[in-house]
């Protein structure tokens, strides 16, 4: 069994959350060095952004990372909203993104959230990300749509 601990990732940390973070998102300008993530982590504070992250045994950087806010909703209150769920390739099927769901869940009800949500893109390489959230007891409750401005 994998020993891991989960916990909050201050800004200041926030090199030990790039490698999976990177991972997810690839293009993003924000995951191209620890000072970008700063920046990102800087910018988004006042909107409630924040990471947390599992750490296995003697490892400082996450093999997991979360990244999420909360927000009010007109049609479900208080919520806590994930925007982003990786677990970096060498650490997967341990059971860490189950762990940090786990987690969120009980920090949703720690900040008194009513509802858990995220999205999810519906290509093959978010099938696994799809299957977890299903046995984690999520639904699928909507379509989300988006078009670029520029
Ligand atoms: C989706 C993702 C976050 C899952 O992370 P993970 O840490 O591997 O997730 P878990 O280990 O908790 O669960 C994965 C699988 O391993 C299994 N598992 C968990 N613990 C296990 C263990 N100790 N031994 C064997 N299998 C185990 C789970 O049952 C699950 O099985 P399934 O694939 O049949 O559903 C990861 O695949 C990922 O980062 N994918 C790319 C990014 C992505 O899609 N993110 C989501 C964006 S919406």
């Amino acid at each position: 069994m994998t020993v891991r601990t989960l916990r909050s990732i201050p800004p200041q940390e926030a090199a030990v959350a790039l490698s999976a973070l990177r991972e997810l998102r690839p293009q993003a300008r924000h995951t191209a060095s620890p000072d970008a993530l700063h920046a990102f982590l800087t910018l988004t504070r006042p909107e409630g952004y924040r990471l947390a992250g599992v750490f296995e045994a003697g490892q400082a950087e996450a093999a997991a990372v979360a990244g999420y806010r909360v927000m009010h909703l007109l049609h479900a209150g208080r919520t806590l909203y994930v925007d982003d769920l990786v677990t970096r390739s060498q650490a997967r099927g341990r059971g860490h993104a189950g762990a940090l769901l786990a987690w969120l869940d009980a920090e949703a009800r720690r900040l008194d959230c009513a509802e858990l949500h995220l999205d999810s893109g519906v290509g093959p390489q978010r099938f696994a990300a799809h299957r977890l959230y299903l046995n984690a007891g999520l639904n699928i409750t909507a379509h989300h749509f988006a078009r670029a401005l520029a």
